[in-house]
């Protein structure tokens, strides 16, 4: 009997970082360079495939689906909860603005605007340390009492305030709403790779759309005071219907990608017996490569989106049929095509495709990595011992994700 196809019944996100480790070692050892999932997606995952896709060079790869909720929007055309929110707050229907984008003349200006030189993300070089003590400072504020562990501590709750505080401060939101960024865009995130229904999906439609709201307030706001991203696009010249979906995708973008690898990274980290990598945080330039590590291994975001407008054959020969495809990228980095030993830190290899590949790649990577290195240097300073406490939910109790990826972590 041919065996089961790894990831077919459970996402990353409802594994073990040891499951997933073997369902990945699986998933390359198999013939074929892809397969049809029941979701409708076409999931790929050898790292040449992957990086031609993301890369989207050829005509008949498009980015303009990226950001369709997983359920398309017939199922919330009839939801009529969902229609409610949608029509309150999201008609006239966004504008395209980052990774659905296909006017790439307006696209590398948004871009500019958010990475490279003068973007509003990058970290240089000659800041970053201030950046790095202003993200600890995130971190102590986001313990349950600020600037102390206390016992037990829920990591998956600590993360996910502690990016949230992060991208709602980065993207020029007022501090009142970075509590609610999280659920925001965990809304963003459920759309993209959940298949949700019934309330959950309107709820969501809600959620998504009070990100879009806040973002248009903070974008009208800027055009009175100037300050902040949303005045940094002002200043570009980018439309304000652009801007405005700008905020909302970074804004979304940024929250359960960081916290999903922080939690899976601390899975793996104090999972393993040896706790060797945990060790290393507290050496000199360990937590730089222990973040590194992670986001390779263990992204919060494990696949993205892309659509076949026509058949290809891509340059590896890998044949694929016209309709939307799953990238996983998660998978990419343990190829073992492009990778000696994918498990081994600081093993040889090509540059792991986390934060995507070309035109569209992200321009919040370097702060992503910042903000893992950060959150796992602090934790470990405070916490050298900590212990994973058994968690009451098992992974497979985590929804099945397609794209997002996290664990539920509470230490003592
Ligand atoms: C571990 C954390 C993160 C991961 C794994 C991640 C991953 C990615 C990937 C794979 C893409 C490419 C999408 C494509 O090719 O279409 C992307 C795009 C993007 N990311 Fe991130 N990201 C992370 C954190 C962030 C943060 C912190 C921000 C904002 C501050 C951000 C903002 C964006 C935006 C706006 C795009 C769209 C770029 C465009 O198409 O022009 N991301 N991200």
């Amino acid at each position: 009997m041919a065996a089961e196809f790894p990831f077919s019944r459970l996402t990353s996100n409802q594994l073990t970082y040891s499951e997933r480790d073997e369902g990945y070692r699986l998933l390359h050892a198999r013939p074929e360079p892809s397969r049809r999932h029941d979701s409708g997606l076409c999931l790929v995952w050898r790292y040449d495939d992957v990086r031609e896709l993301l890369e989207a060079a050829a005509p008949e790869i498009s980015n303009a689906q990226s950001l369709r909720p997983l359920v398309g929007f017939g199922r919330i055309a009839v939801n009529p909860r969902a229609v409610g929110h949608f029509c309150r707050h999201l008609l006239p229907p966004p504008a395209k603005a980052t990774a659905d984008l296909t006017d790439d003349v307006l696209h590398r200006r948004v871009w500019a605007c958010m990475a490279g030189p003068s973007g509003y993300f990058t970290v240089h070089a000659d800041t970053r340390s201030e950046r790095a003590d202003a993200l600890a400072e995130h971190f102590r504020q986001s313990l349950p009492v600020p600037g102390e562990v206390t016992e037990p501590l829920d990591v998956t709750a600590v993360s996910i305030t502690y990016a949230a505080r992060i991208i709602g401060e980065t993207v020029g939101l007022p501090q009142r709403d970075w509590p609610a960024v999280a659920e925001w865009s965990g809304a963003q995130s459920g759309l993209l790779g959940r298949r949700m229904r019934g309330r959950e999906l309107a709820d969501a439609v809600g959620a998504l759309g009070r990100l879009f709201t806040v973002s248009g307030l903070a974008v009208a706001h800027s055009r009175q005071h100037g300050t902040g991203f949303p005045g940094h696009l002002r200043a570009a010249g980018i439309p304000p219907r652009v801007a405005v979906s700008a905020v909302a995708n970074s804004l979304a973008a940024g929250v359960h990608t960081v916290s999903g690898s922080i939690q899976q990274g601390m899975q793996r980290l104090l999972g393993d017996p040896d706790r060797k990598w945990w060790k290393l945080l507290g050496e000199p330039a360990g937590a730089a490569r222990v973040a590194a590590k992670v986001l390779q291994l263990d992204p919060g975001l494990v696949g993205w989106k892309r659509n076949i407008v026509r058949p290809i054959v891509l340059r590896s020969g890998t044949r694929l049929p016209k309709g939307p495809v799953l990238v996983m990228f998660g998978a990419a980095n343990r190829d073992p095509r492009a990778f000696a030993d994918p498990l081994a830190m600081d093993s040889a290899g090509k540059v792991p495709l986390t934060f995507g590949f070309g035109r569209h790649t992200c321009p919040g990577k370097q702060l992503a990595q910042l903000a893992v290195e950060v959150f796992l240097r602090e934790l470990h300073s405070r916490a050298p011992h900590a212990q994973l406490v058994d968690p009451a939910r098992s992974p497979r109790s985590r929804p099945a994700d397609l794209l997002f990826s996290g664990a539920d972590i509470v230490i003592r």
